[in-house]
């Protein structure tokens, strides 16, 4: 068999008066008005642990969704069970009934899931419908049908035969199990992370982040009605080591596919470097991480663009994509009509609760994020390196509320150049127009992140001389347009340095961490 390339998942606008804003409102309201019960699944079991937890929405905290089961020690050994014996079956399916199962799960995405989904994450998340629509239907839905096509192109290399023998590259999943640890600003990726090592045919523990656990758990029953064996993805919800530390503690761990913090990344790195005597197989790690993503414009640069994609790229999703911008580098010679108009443009950016469809911005995830993110607004205001010319105002009584911010930092060092902030806060370092080559070697060297940036010129030697520079600063590379919404199968996803390991998602590459290939040679 062979898959032919399939289409990107096309994207619903919500627009006022389209069918699509009707149904989806009926299902936010359906939604609102129950509290379910997230259990453990383990095996294709629900197991309910006791030790539970709430789930209420980031822009009314006082709205329960949900009350989750936390897992442990037990249940991470009970999953670890369920799916070494699952596998047994998984691994040995012909491959097309794998693509079959994730085929039919992007169609359900587009059909009868699209508005529980979309719904879910958007308040579970705290997503606009729009933002929604573009990950957790659209990015979710692509990964399913471009992952089954890379996984068949894959399949199709095969080795040159000489007479008398038969070569053949034998692409089998890896021995033991995948540990799965999600992040919360993406279903999509949320859900990518267990399902694309499960696609070539692993078995996964699945850790969701406890604040996007309600729209995993959604993704969860959507798989099941793909027709997903039981115990082939294994959920977990929980606290970080408790599920983690089993985990990564088991010898059939085979490889941990991770999205979130550099810290806890390097931590789980360096418990399985502890433990590597102990396993069977050294495991596969891929993890995307940390970022510090910039814009920087030449004095070239139109305006407007810069202006645009700015905004997008630094509050759409309150800053809380991983490819959000947060750190900017703009020439003094446009300097004033890109301030004046920035200011004009963010004034008219509405914030509130996400069900209401006029909101560009609504709340960020949690009381940790809000904290976090107010402290560095807190510690700009009170600094003499810089000043805050946008925003800074925040409120946490109803929902974690953040107004749109734009710092502008005197240090080309300070503090919100260098560190992420995973939040609406936008640093500006305005530099001399002749000092554009000391500005590209401090936009390279300011922060240890690598993930994406974006450079904008209308001269075609300085983008050059731009690209040049930036080199390894970022694994997406924007010219002329905004460092977010990279599309699965146009521009594939993920850094380097401490940004993570580069193993593009929804790429072959990726599918390849997932794969131990065994070369056979028959003598004739
Ligand atoms: N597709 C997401 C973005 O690029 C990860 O923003």
């Amino acid at each position: 068999f062979e898959i032919r390339e399939p289409k990107n998942e096309p994207v619903k606008s919500y627009a006022p008066g389209t069918p699509e804003r009707k149904e989806l409102k009926k299902e936010l309201e359906r939604q609102k008005s129950q509290v379910i019960e997230i259990p453990a699944i383990i095996g294709g079991k629900e197991v309910k642990t006791g030790r539970t937890e709430d789930v209420n929405i980031p822009h009314n905290h006082s709205h329960k969704l949900a009350t989750v089961h936390l897992c442990g020690e037990k249940e991470v050994d009970m999953a670890i069970e369920s799916a070494l014996e699952a596998r047994k079956k998984w691994a040995a399916m012909p491959w097309e009934h794998r693509v079959s199962i994730f085929k039919k799960a992007a169609d359900l995405l587009s059909g009868p899931w699209r508005y529980k989904m979309n719904a879910a994450t958007m308040l579970g998340q705290s997503k606009t419908a729009y933002q929604s629509e573009i990950d957790a239907i659209a990015e979710l839905a692509d990964f399913f049908r471009f992952n089954a096509y890379y996984l068949t192109e894959i399949y199709k290399d095969q080795p040159y035969s000489p007479d008398g023998m038969w070569n053949r590259s034998e692409y089998r999943p890896l021995e033991g199990f995948v540990f799965a640890v999600t992040p919360f600003n993406f279903s999509s990726i949320a859900v990518n992370l267990p399902t694309a090592p499960a696609l070539c045919g692993n078995v996964s523990l699945w850790k969701p982040a406890t604040t996007s656990v309600y729209s995993s758990y959604f993704a969860m029953q959507m798989l099941k009605e793909a027709g997903l064996p039981d115990g082939v993805i294994n959920f977990l919800p929980g606290h970080g080591a408790d599920v983690g530390n089993p985990a990564i503690n088991s010898e059939h761990l085979s490889g941990l596919h991770f999205t979130g913090s550099t810290g806890t990344f390097q931590h789980l790195w360096k418990s399985i470097a502890d433990n590597i005597k102990k396993y069977r197989t050294y495991p596969r790690i891929v993890g995307e991480t940390g970022g510090k993503d910039f814009i920087f414009a030449h004095k070239s640069a139109d305006v407007d663009a810069v202006v645009i994609a700015a905004l997008r790229a630094a509050y759409e999703y309150q800053g809380q994509k991983c490819s959000a911008a947060s750190r900017m580098y703009l020439p003094e010679s446009i300097w004033p009509e890109f301030k004046k108009k920035f200011t004009e443009e963010v004034g008219k950016i509405k914030m509130g609760e996400a069900e209401d469809f006029r909101n560009f911005m609504t709340a960020v995830i949690d009381q940790k994020a809000f904290d976090s993110i107010t402290e560095y607004i807190d510690y700009a205001k009170e600094s003499d390196d810089a000043e805050i010319l946008i925003g800074g105002g925040y409120d946490d009584s109803e929902g974690y509320f953040i107004e749109p911010t734009l710092v502008q930092a005197h240090d080309p060092k300070f503090k919100t150049m260098e560190e992420e902030i995973f939040g609406p806060v936008l640093t500006v370092y305005v530099y001399e127009d002749d000092k554009f080559d000391e500005t590209l070697e401090l936009c390279d060297t300011t922060s240890p992140y690598a993930l994406t940036g974006a450079i904008f010129s209308q001269d075609r030697y300085a983008l050059n001389k731009m690209a040049e520079y930036l080199n390894q600063a970022a694994g997406n590379f924007y010219i002329n347009d905004k460092p977010t919404a990279a599309v699965v199968n146009q521009q594939p996803f993920g850094g380097a340095r401490k940004s993570g390991t580069n193993d593009k998602a929804g790429s072959a590459a990726n599918l390849m961490r997932w794969i131990s290939v065994r070369s056979i040679k028959e003598s004739q």
